[in-house]
Formats: C-alpha cells, structure tokens, sequence
C-alpha cells in the first residue's frame, strides 16, 4: 500500500488536464449490455474503478479490450454467459449495481448482489428495485442477491421516484430503452453525467427526451446497435483541482473544464474570494488576494453543491477567514475527513449532518489517513496549504478516482511524492 506525502511550498501556476468522468464512465460502461453490438467509449478515465467494472462486465461474458493507454475502452456484449453479478465485485464497488437495468432489459433475468453499506452511509437500493417493478419487474432478495425476472418483458410506465437518485434513474432509464412502450420517470435525477448517458444510449437508437429535467421519457424499442461516445469532463476531479489554486494561492487552468459543470460551486468559490474565469480551454482559478473568506455549504442534488465537493471545500474552509457551516444532506455520514483535517490543526465541531468550520491561519502537517475518495483527495488539498510534510496513507481510495493525482500537482509545483507504505 502507498502513501502521498504532500509538503505546503506556496502558491501554484500552470494547467492541469481534467480526465473524462469516472461517474459517468461507470453508468455508460455496462450500456454495453443493452446490444449485441460494440460500445466504444473515448476519454475514459484510468482508474481503479474502470477496472473493477470491466472485470465485473467480464464476468458476465462481455469482451473488453483497453486501447491507447486506457483512454479507450472497447467493450463488446455479443453473447452474454451469465447474468449473476457477484458479490466478491459488487463488495468492491457499489456502482456495479448498475448492471442490473441493462441486463433485465436485455435477458428478461438478473441475479446481483446487494452492496451493503459503505464509508460514506447505508446506500439501500429501494429507489433501484421499486422503479424497475414499476416496470413489471419481479424482484425478490436471496442470500443476499436480488433476483430480477421480467418474463414477458419490460413494460413502460409512469414512475416517480420519491427522491432523485442518480443510481435508480440510470438503472431504469437504461432498462426502459428497451421496455414495450413508453416510460416517464418523474422527479429524475439531472446531473451531467445523466445527461452524457442518455446521449450515449441516444447513438445506440434509444428515443429518450428530457435529460437535464426531471422528466426523462423514453419511448421503447425493438433492440439498440453499437456506438462510439466521448466521456464527459469530470466535473467532480474539476472541482477538486479548482480548489488547488484556492487553498495554496496561485492560478491554475483546469484544461476542459466547463463553468456549466460546477456553476454552484464556482459561484461558492467566487464568494470566498477566488476568482473563476472560462477560458477557450478550460477554467481559470486564481485566488485573488490574501485568505479566503468563509462560506456556508449545503450538499443538493444537481445543480446544488454537490456532495463529491464537500471534503475538499471543508479543507479549503479551514484555511479561510471565519466560521463556515456545512451541511450535508445527501450522505449520512460523509464527515470522516473533519477528525483527520483536525489532527492538520483545523478547528473543526460536527454535529449530525452539519459541521462547523472556523478558519485557522495555517495548518500543519501530519500524518493522516481517510476512509473514502473524495476525504483523501481533501488531505492531500490541505496539505497543499499546511506547513511541513502530511503523509496521507490508504492511497487505494485515491486510485479509484484521481488518475495521476502526483504527476498533475506536481506539473503546477506542488511539492508531492508517491512512497511505499512501511
Ligand atoms: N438512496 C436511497 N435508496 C436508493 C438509492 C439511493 O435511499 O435506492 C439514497 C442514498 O443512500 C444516498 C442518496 O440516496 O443517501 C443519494 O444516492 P444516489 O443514488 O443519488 O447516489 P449513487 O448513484 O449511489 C452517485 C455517485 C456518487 C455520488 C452520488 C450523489 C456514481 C457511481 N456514484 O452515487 O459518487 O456521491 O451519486 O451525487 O455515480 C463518488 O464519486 O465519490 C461518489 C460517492
């Protein structure tokens, strides 16, 4: 296992290029299950997670095959051999749940397995399963695994979801492009990386209308053929590095970065002091002068703040002048990081779903360790402000979602190091 050791040396200049969406990647991956025909996607990111979901795709007998360094990923779902996703993957990554839409679609059965919870909070899959009945699915938990029949088929309908999960929209909106009829899921989740699914399942010859609202309608059909499809900017990887300039000072273009990605975080970013500019080729991040000031957070659904960008706006918020509150609504329990950046000297009081954060000067360094992606990412952002050396330990949580984290900081100047674990 390896470390990150992460020494404050000032500010930050020079561009870092985003990569393609590991969120969007993971829910545009197992489209492929929809068609007999090759799904090829483009600006794919490289990442533990990738990994995970094509040996997972593997299993169920899809061809995947990994080109120009693993920016592209072909994946072939011709002749499927299983429909069981098993446990021992979906334990490594819930969003291996989002097999089980495309392969109800497409086998009329599915068997996969039930998470359980994670770091971050319980993540039931209610919302996943009370959607596809709606649908005609038949769907029973044994021994741990849903099983999901549709004998006859999928049969489109209306449904609301009573909250707007991005799991359960993808799962059903990919099971409904190939439903009888037609499907209005209401109250659907809006993100961008529902968006870059729908556009993707679109090339395929799905009809679906309203993605970006919370009306998404898709009108059935016979069966879907291959594509070729870009993965969306990550907006979440965006974010985390527009933080960069903001807690080191300096100014950093995020190359492909779009204001449309992050406009309620950019607008957050701008009330604290740091300035945000879109530029031809990405955005501009420049903190403007002195400490930045405090600003309340609350997580929401998109185009809220999204939770993602919580750890690292918390770290940025502990240098800042102030008290800061923010409140979490999406996870139940996605503070983890507030003990660690705490042990960096941060004052930090959590109660419930909210924290309060009053600004210190400067935090120091300190060896540190987090328990999920997004808190990692948030001790290597404050040690980027911190004086003297924080090693943040359980690299492996970083390596799902941040390609190169090392190679990128330390192309604006940061002072930062990948070590072998003792
Ligand atoms: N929820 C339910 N029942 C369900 C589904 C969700 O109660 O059936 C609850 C969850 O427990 C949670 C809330 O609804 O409290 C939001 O869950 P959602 O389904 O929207 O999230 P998700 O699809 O499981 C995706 C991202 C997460 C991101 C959330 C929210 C992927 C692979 N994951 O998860 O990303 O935090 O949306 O935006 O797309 C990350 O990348 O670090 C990450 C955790």
């Amino acid at each position: 296992m390896d470390s990150i050791i992460v020494t404050g040396n000032g500010p930050l200049q020079g561009q870092i290029p985003i990569a393609g969406a590991k969120n969007a990647c993971l829910t545009l991956m197992p489209a492929t299950l929809l068609s007999e025909e090759p799904l090829t996607l483009t600006n794919a990111p490289r990442l533990s997670d990738i990994k995970t979901m094509t040996t997972l795709l593997q299993s169920l007998g899809s061809e995947a095959s990994s080109l120009q360094d693993g920016k592209v990923i072909s994946l072939s779902s011709h002749d499927l051999t299983s429909h069981t996703a098993d446990y021992e993957i979906v334990r490594k990554m819930r969003a291996s749940n989002l097999v089980l839409g495309p392969m109800l679609a497409r086998l009329g059965q599915a068997v996969v397995s039930l998470p359980g919870g994670c770091a971050i909070g319980a993540r039931p899959m209610d919302l996943h399963i009370t959607a596809l009945e709606a649908l005609g699915a038949e769907i029973e938990l044994k021994d741990g695994y849903l099983h999901a029949k549709a004998p006859g088929g999928l049969k489109g309908a209306v449904h609301e979801l009573r909250f707007a999960s991005v799991g359960a929209t993808e799962n059903t909106v990919m099971a409904a492009t190939l439903a009888k009829g037609t499907t209005v899921l209401k109250n659907a989740a809006r993100e961008p990386e529902i968006v870059d699914l729908v556009r993707c399942l679109r090339k395929m010859g799905a009809q679906i209308e309203g993605e970006g609202s919370s009306t998404i309608t898709i009108e059935g059909v016979d069966r879907l053929h291959g594509a070729t499809h870009p993965v969306v900017t990550d907006r979440i990887e965006l974010g985390t590095y527009m933080i960069a300039p903001a807690i080191a000072g300096g100014e950093v273009e995020c190359l492909g970065g779009k204001l449309e990605l992050v406009q309620s975080f950019a607008e957050k970013l701008d009330a604290a002091g740091v300035s945000v500019e879109e530029t031809d080729t990405g955005l501009k991040v420049a903190r403007r002068n002195g400490r930045v000031q405090a600003v309340d957070v609350k997580t929401e659904v998109f185009p809220g703040f999204p939770t993602d960008l919580q750890a690292q706006m918390m770290a940025l918020m502990c240098t800042a002048e102030g008290e800061a509150t923010l409140d979490e609504t999406i996870f139940e329990n996605r503070f983890m990081h507030a003990p660690e950046l705490t042990r960096m000297g941060a004052d930090i009081e959590v109660h419930g779903g909210q924290a309060r954060v009053r600004g210190v000067e400067r935090l120091k360094g300190a060896p540190v360790m987090a328990t999920d992606l997004r808190a990692s990412v948030s001790l290597i952002l404050a040690g980027l402000a911190a004086e003297g050396e924080t090693r943040v330990s359980r690299v492996y949580h970083l390596d799902r979602g941040y390609e190169n984290v090392v190679a990128k900081l330390r192309g604006v100047g940061a002072q930062i190091e990948r070590v072998k674990e003792e």
